[in-house]
């Protein structure tokens, strides 16, 4: 319909005569764009999307202030119309003309772009380190490839207790009680691969497997990428460390952080801040990384210390603050020596990375981080023994207010780490703070609160049918007297998982990447594509329908596969056979070692937490705790001092620390380390961060972002917003940073016959070389070096509304998509038989007691009221008034969230007197 309309226009303009001169106006555009189609999806590595779109899309989709764009190594769509706050809206009558509107095609066109890069992330950035690769790639060579695969490395060994219930030998099926739950060690999930996702399992990679560890220089065209600049500890990371992540105080007596002082109301310390997102959302996201993954066997990792660097003048070392004399434990390795590899076509291809690491948690959205991954973890999960369908909750010794209880502390008898002594006990203890504490103690209530409107259910109607079916007798009703409490705990496990699952989908996410297409791509995300948002759906719709050029059935079942998820409620997930709605895209579904340095997201954590009373004025800040006060032990002790009701008020309305350069919190360059025994006892936490990435084989920037389909930058200089005036204060500051990453990765005379890259080409088909277009032996940066965080943390340039880098988003669209698609109980297993209709409601309609909707329409939308204030609520209830206001419970509380996407830092009303918003 809308082509015949386009069409139509075109063909009026062309017999008026008029084609000459709206051939470059935006009507032009949008024909001449819309007759030439959409593009296809590419079938080469190398001709990928990369986010840049035609002159034509551009100019139809956001103006010429977006054709200029297309020339920057950024992507394009943040720049087009209503893709950014309310100055990127077109008003007037133009708005008014429905899809045809600039702000429709602009959103439009937003989702397009997003969805070409998802499926290409799919197609192109899948490698799997545990022995299916060469398989995959053969499947994909012979245009065989399938969806989904039974593969021999993920049937259970013959010592697993499950081995012969799956049916031992070659050809294993996960039945009966082992489908029914989440099973503690993460196995059958996936029925016909029970090993997939399971605890061990090997992390996978998202970037070509030449492409990892540049340290070891194997190839040639790593050696021209870096020469013999790179090493373990080169550029020494406590040097990068403390140039270029250390926060720069303007009082530094103030900030008390780098030793642990007793709170103060004048400490202060200095940080960038993201003002649309709060300190809750540090803490979020570290307990959600504690479900995902760890590379940590019950918090540490081998016995061998290593040097982690601050190799400089001793004069220096007194200067930067840093310690030669800091040790820490090496990363553990599961494969590594000769690295196998096999030949296809004329290529040779490493069947896996040179080395690999094991995810020593599940890899699945299970809440392993609560309910445990592992016999040892299970030990410290405490349940009640008055009904052990519940989470053990004890009354504060200290008697703050809380009714509903608090988490018991670790026992002696309990596996433990000494430094987790005075804990509370959950399944994942390690880096225990004030914001892990809390979200524990929010969702075991949460646990409770789901067990015992389950009980008063099961009590008024006892021989009702409960929605739960056996699945090895799946005609017999379950009442709700059947149900035994181990089963009972089972379900709510599964609720809370996907509880959790959907709040970071739609309320964390959409606050992080606050802007109107990443708002849409959420929600169709968790809603699946065609059902929930008719916009959105419509637009992806088409990308996916095009997925695979002429081959019918190919690509009949890659739009299955998008149509059925992600997203618990895609089409295909109300089939019968429950492995219907499962997607791993041909590979096997683990996070890669590129998702965890896409999370090392520290500098979010303030250095001091301002602390408020709900009780006394909350807009005054009564304290500043130092966050090294909060952490291990005693965040336990400040938990139960003060309450989850504070500290949520306290993390709630202060702003998190901006990801960027220059802004790591002081405290965690000091760490104490009690289980290391090196002379400092202590490590810098950031600088472990960069040792750890390379230990792990982490691309440098420059080649992360080739692998990963967006454009590489040429020079140091690209990190500069060129919308910045010359000499504006800004410009200046990034300058600044140009200098410093000039001055630590430097520079080198460039060789224009050093092919440094087969992942991408220039524009013209040519090979990128080591000159970059520059003449033979120019001086040119050592982009290549540069480490990946620090490269993602130099991106000054984002799209409107992102906390983190698009080269960090580029990571979370494919992930993110992969463990919803991926998983049995967030795809086809989501319904009553297994949930309960309890179950199900509690998460459709965000709670026990129907939906709830928020005043007005934020941003344009009606809104649910979100999934985690409605957490919040019920298991801190003194929360009401101050959570009255708020509508997504990641925005501090006391802002006004103003005109379309604002991200102004203005109190609401009745904050005004909030002293927060007297500072910048
Ligand atoms: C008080 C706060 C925190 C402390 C004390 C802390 C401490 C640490 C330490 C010591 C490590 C190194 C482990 C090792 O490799 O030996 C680490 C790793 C890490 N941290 Fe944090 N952290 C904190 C907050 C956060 C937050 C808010 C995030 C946000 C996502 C985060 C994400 C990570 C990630 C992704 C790793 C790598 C984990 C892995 O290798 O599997 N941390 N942290």
């Amino acid at each position: 319909m809308k082509r015949k309309v386009l069409i139509g226009l075109i063909t009026l303009a062309v017999v008026l005569g008029a084609y000459p001169t709206i051939r470059h106006s935006r009507f032009g555009s949008c024909v001449a764009y819309a007759v030439g189609g959409f593009r296809n999806v590419s079938t080469e590595r190398s001709s990928r999307f990369l986010g840049k779109v035609t002159e034509d899309a551009a100019r139809c989709r956001g103006g010429e202030a977006a054709v200029a764009w297309r020339e920057t190594p950024w992507l394009d769509w943040p720049m087009y119309w209503s893709a950014g706050g309310t100055d990127s809206r077109a008003a007037g009558w133009l708005s008014k003309l429905g899809f045809l509107s600039p702000n429709r095609r602009g959103i439009n066109g937003a989702l397009l772009d997003l969805e070409y890069q998802r499926i290409e992330l799919l197609k192109f950035n899948l490698f799997d380190n545990s022995g299916t690769y060469e398989n995959y790639l053969r499947d994909r060579e012979s245009h065989a490839e399938k969806l989904i695969k039974i593969w021999p490395q993920f049937r259970l060994p013959q010592d697993n207790p499950a081995y012969a219930a799956v049916g031992a030998g070659s050809a294993q099926k996960c039945t009966g009680e082992l489908v029914r739950f989440r099973t503690l060690t993460g196995i059958c999930n996936d029925i016909l691969n029970p090993l997939m996702g399971s605890v061990d399992q090997p992390f996978g990679r998202n970037v070509e497997f030449e492409a990892t560890f540049p340290e070891l220089s194997a190839d040639e065209v790593v050696r021209n990428r870096h020469g013999d600049r790179l090493g373990l500890l080169k550029p020494d990371p406590q040097v990068i460390s403390r140039k270029l992540f250390t926060r720069a105080q303007t009082a530094p007596a103030n900030c008390p952080a780098r030793q642990s002082r007793e709170a103060s109301p004048d400490a202060n310390c200095d940080y960038q801040t993201a003002s649309h997102v709060n300190v809750l959302a540090a803490f979020w996201i570290q307990f959600m990384t504690h479900d995902w993954f760890s590379h940590l066997e019950e918090g540490s990792n081998q016995p061998e210390l290593i040097p982690m660097g601050c190799s400089v003048k001793p004069g220096e070392i007194t200067a930067m603050g840093c310690r030669p004399e800091d040790r820490i434990d090496k990363a553990l390795v599961a494969a590594d020596g000769p690295t196998p590899s096999f030949v296809l076509g004329a290529q040779r291809r490493l069947s896996r990375a040179p080395k690999t690491t094991l995810n020593k948690v599940t890899a699945w959205w299970d809440a392993s981080q609560i309910y445990g991954y592992d016999e040892i973890s299970r030990r410290r999960v405490k349940r009640d023994p008055q009904d052990p369908a519940k989470l053990l909750l004890e009354a504060n010794p200290i008697s703050t207010p809380g009714q509903l209880g608090f988490l018991p502390l670790l026992q002696k008898s309990d596996p433990q780490n000494p430094q987790w002594t005075g804990q509370e006990a959950v399944a994942f203890p390690d880096n225990w703070n004030i914001g892990l504490s809390f979200f524990h103690n929010v969702f075991a209530r949460e646990h409770n609160l789901f067990i015992e409107e389950f009980r008063r259910r099961s009590a008024a109607k006892p021989n009702e049918d409960s929605g739960l079916r056996n699945p090895a007798k799946p005609d017999r009703v379950i009442q709700y007297r059947e149900i035994s409490p181990d089963e009972l705990f089972e379900i709510a496990r599964l609720v809370i998982s996907a509880e959790i699952a959907k709040i970071h989908t739609i309320e964390w996410t959409t606050q992080l990447l606050y802007n109107e297409p990443l708002y849409l791509a959420m929600n169709a995300n968790w809603s699946g594509l065609l059902q929930k948002h008719p916009i959105a759906g419509a637009v992806l719709e088409q990308v996916v329908q095009r997925f695979a050029g002429a081959d019918g059935k190919k690509s009949s079942d890659w739009y299955a596969a998008f149509a059925a998820g992600p997203g618990i409620f895609g089409l295909g997930n109300d089939r019968a056979d429950i492995s219907a709605g499962v997607n791993h895209f041909g590979s096997p579904f683990n996070f890669p070692e590129e998702f965890i340095n896409a999370y090392r997201l520290h500098p979010m954590v303030p250095d001091v937490i301002e602390f408020r009373e709900l009780q006394q004025d909350a807009n005054a800040i009564r304290s500043k705790i130092p966050v090294v006060n909060t952490v291990r032990g005693k965040a336990t002790d400040a938990m139960r001092q003060y309450g989850l009701a504070n500290w949520a008020l306290s993390m709630g309305r202060q702003r998190v620390g901006a990801l960027t350069l220059h802004n790591h919190p002081l405290f965690l360059q000091n760490l104490d380390i009690p289980r290391l025994k090196s002379a400092t006892g202590k490590i810098d936490v950031l600088a472990l961060d960069i040792i750890r990435d390379r230990e792990r084989g982490i691309p440098r920037y420059n080649e992360y972002r080739r692998q990963y389909g967006l454009k590489q930058l040429s020079s140091f200089d690209d990190f500069v917003d060129p919308r910045l005036a010359p000499n504006s204060p800004q410009r200046v500051v990034q300058q600044t940073v140009v200098a410093e990453l000039r001055e630590i990765y430097g520079q080198h005379k460039c060789a224009a016959a050093k092919i440094i890259t087969t992942a991408q080409k220039n524009d013209d088909g040519s090979a990128i070389n080591d000159c970059f277009g520059r003449a033979n032996g120019s001086v040119v940066d050592n982009i290549e070096d540069v480490d990946a965080m620090v490269g993602w943390l130099a991106e000054f340039v984002r799209p409107h509304g992102f906390a983190i880098s698009e080269t960090q988003f580029q990571v979370f669209i494919l992930n993110a998509s992969r463990r919803l698609f991926s998983d049995r109980f967030l795809t086809s297993s989501f319904r009553p038989e297994f949930y309960s209709n309890l179950g199900v409601q509690w998460i459709n309609d965000n709670g026990p007691d129907g939906k709830m909707m928020e005043r007005g329409k934020p941003n344009g939308h009606e809104m649910e009221v979100s999934p985690l204030k409605r957490v919040l609520l019920r298991t801190i209830p003194e929360l009401k008034a101050e959570l009255d206001p708020v509508v997504n419970a990641f925005d501090p509380w006391a802002r006004d969230r103003g005109e379309y996407y604002s991200l102004q830092w203005k109190p609401r009303r009745g904050a005004e007197s909030d002293v927060s918003f007297g500072t910048k």
